[in-house]
């Protein structure tokens, strides 16, 4: 039995770990199971926990294997605003993440006065880089746990420490260690679609790109890996699959460890996990994100197209119209290689939806170079654009070029934005009075008498229904077109 002094138990808790992952990492969770059944007992209440992700699809990845540790550990699910482990998951691609991140926190000191038991912990992208640690450590002592993309596996352990004593506990891993990931606990945000990494990191190193410097060099996990955790996903309930990477067309040129697979099949890459994937029972729906326009392969356009559970719906990052820029930005491609890649794409399975990311004002963007943009704009006939004025990140090699006056990039934004969204809608409604098949997600949150799902090309439908039909396939015919979404009524 354990009693109500802390740091007495977890003296012999932190004593003796085992050395090797995953053992390690099991033995910590226990040890904070401890920690929080005693903690409960003491407070006559649950211990909570909220984990905040600000970051893209990775990071919400990552996000669900937090909480799934903590809810191993025993902690129940709370909210932001009062639970007793507050977790941000932290974003930096844009200094408005860090914007962001940082009026939290502002916030959070005086709730953690409300709370004495509250604890804060940052980890993500952000706390990748030496001079954010260093504002932390000076500006924001009340944080109490601090760590990075490459020892998230290490939660427990770090909540153990806070909690045996050590005033700010700051563990950031400059390189990534092992698998110790394969081996998680994982809170699915929802019970029937799930991301599954198949890489980490980039080698990309596009010029104005920060998520090389902070997740690290490209890594693949095996084929046996991923096909494994996808199996046991599908045997959970889980029937759609988003498999993830910073370029998933380039799976397999570095592997973390040794394959069967493909020591029998050296050529084994994107499109043959993409097929393999499909194979598996239960499974209905695979997308995937993100491709880059250099390394989308004509045999990954045949795999989608012969496979109706492959998604109808590529997101395709151009970020500029126009071929010098996009060569100063390291991307590696011309507009008329992006454009011939539409066609291509476009004749083989026409009822693809595409979706891109543009960024305006790059450094020496010229006015001509942004009609380049906006002409490709006009031509491809995005079904989604999501738009980014540039924002300097600091350590890459366009925070060294000439900039674009802000007022300039603004004023391009503006132009950009309205083109976009008169092209886009034009797009979106092509569907209408047909009847699709939705994937039910979520209650409306607008009106709760009616439910949302989405389209196999990922646009949203809004219907009359219950939550009885969350995570069940159903058709609906698309009456109402809604710009970027439609209003339907379920049909059958
Ligand atoms: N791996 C993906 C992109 C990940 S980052 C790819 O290669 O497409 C998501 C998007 O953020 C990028 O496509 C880019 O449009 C935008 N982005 C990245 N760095 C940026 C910066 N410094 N300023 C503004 N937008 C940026
Ligand atoms: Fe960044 Fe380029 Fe890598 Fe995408 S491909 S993550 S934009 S460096
Ligand atoms: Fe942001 Fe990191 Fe993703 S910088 S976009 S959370 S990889």
């Amino acid at each position: 039995m354990y009693s109500n002094d802390i740091s007495t138990n977890l003296t012999d808790l932190m004593d003796y770990p085992p050395t090797d992952e995953p053992m390690r990492q099991m033995y910590f969770i226990e040890a904070l199971k401890k920690i929080v059944t005693v903690k409960e007992e003491a407070l006559g209440r649950p211990l909570s926990f909220s984990v905040v992700t600000f970051g893209c699809q990775m990071n919400a990845h990552d996000s669900e294997k937090l909480e799934g540790i903590l809810e191993k550990a025993g902690l129940t699910a709370g909210d932001e605003d009062s639970s007793d482990i507050v977790i941000y998951n932290t974003c930096t691609v844009r200094e408005n993440a860090n914007m962001k991140l940082f009026g939290h926190l502002g916030q959070l000191k005086a709730k953690k006065k409300a709370n004495p038991e509250m604890l804060i912990g940052l980890c993500g992208c952000m706390m990748q880089q030496p001079e954010i640690i260093d504002t932390i450590k000076e500006k924001f002592r009340f944080v109490d746990i601090v760590f990075g993309t490459f020892n998230i596996f290490m939660l427990a352990e770090l909540l153990c420490r806070k909690y045996s004593g050590e005033k700010q506990v700051i563990e950031v891993l400059k390189n990534p260690v092992g698998n110790p990931e394969n081996s998680l606990p994982e809170k699915r945000k929802y019970k029937f679609k799930s991301g599954v990494n198949i890489m980490y990191g980039c080698n990309n190193f596009c010029t104005f790109c920060i998520v090389p410097y902070v997740r690290g060099r490209e890594r693949s996990r095996t084929p046996e890996d991923i096909l494994a955790e996808v199996k046991r996903l599908a045997d959970d309930g889980v029937s759609e699959v988003m498999l993830l990477g910073q370029n998933v067309n380039s799976y397999g040129v570095n592997f973390m460890e040794e394959s069967e697979i493909i020591k029998n099949n050296p050529d084994y890459s994107f499109p043959e996990l993409l097929a393999d994937v499909c194979k598996i029972d239960g499974i209905r729906r695979v997308r995937f994100m993100t491709s880059h326009p250099k390394d989308l392969s004509d045999r990954l356009i045949e795999v989608i197209r012969d496979n109706p559970k492959v998604c109808r719906q590529i997101h395709l990052p151009v970020q500029s119209g126009s071929t010098r820029l996009l060569a100063k930005m390291n991307r590696r491609y011309s507009k008329e290689h992006y454009l011939g890649l539409i066609d291509k794409i476009r004749k083989e399975i026409p009822e693809v939806s595409i979706s891109t990311d543009i960024m305006v004002g790059f450094p020496g963007e010229t006015e001509e170079d942004f009609l380049e943009t906006m002409d490709l704009v006009d031509k491809v006939g995005f079904d989604q654009v999501f738009t980014f004025e540039y924002s300097i990140r600091t350590g890459t090699p366009a925070a060294k070029m000439e900039q674009v006056p802000a007022d300039v990039v603004k004023e391009r934004f503006d132009r950009l934005l309205k083109l976009v969204n008169t092209k886009a809608r034009a797009k979106v409604g092509r569907f209408k009075d047909e009847v699709v098949e939705v994937l039910v997600e979520d209650i409306d949150s607008h009106d709760e008498t009616m439910v949302s799902g989405r389209m196999n090309n990922n646009t949203t439908v809004h219907f009359k229904g219950c939550k009885e039909l969350i995570g069940q396939y159903v058709m609906v015919k698309l009456t109402t077109e809604k710009g970027f979404y439609y209003i339907g009524e379920m049909v059958g």
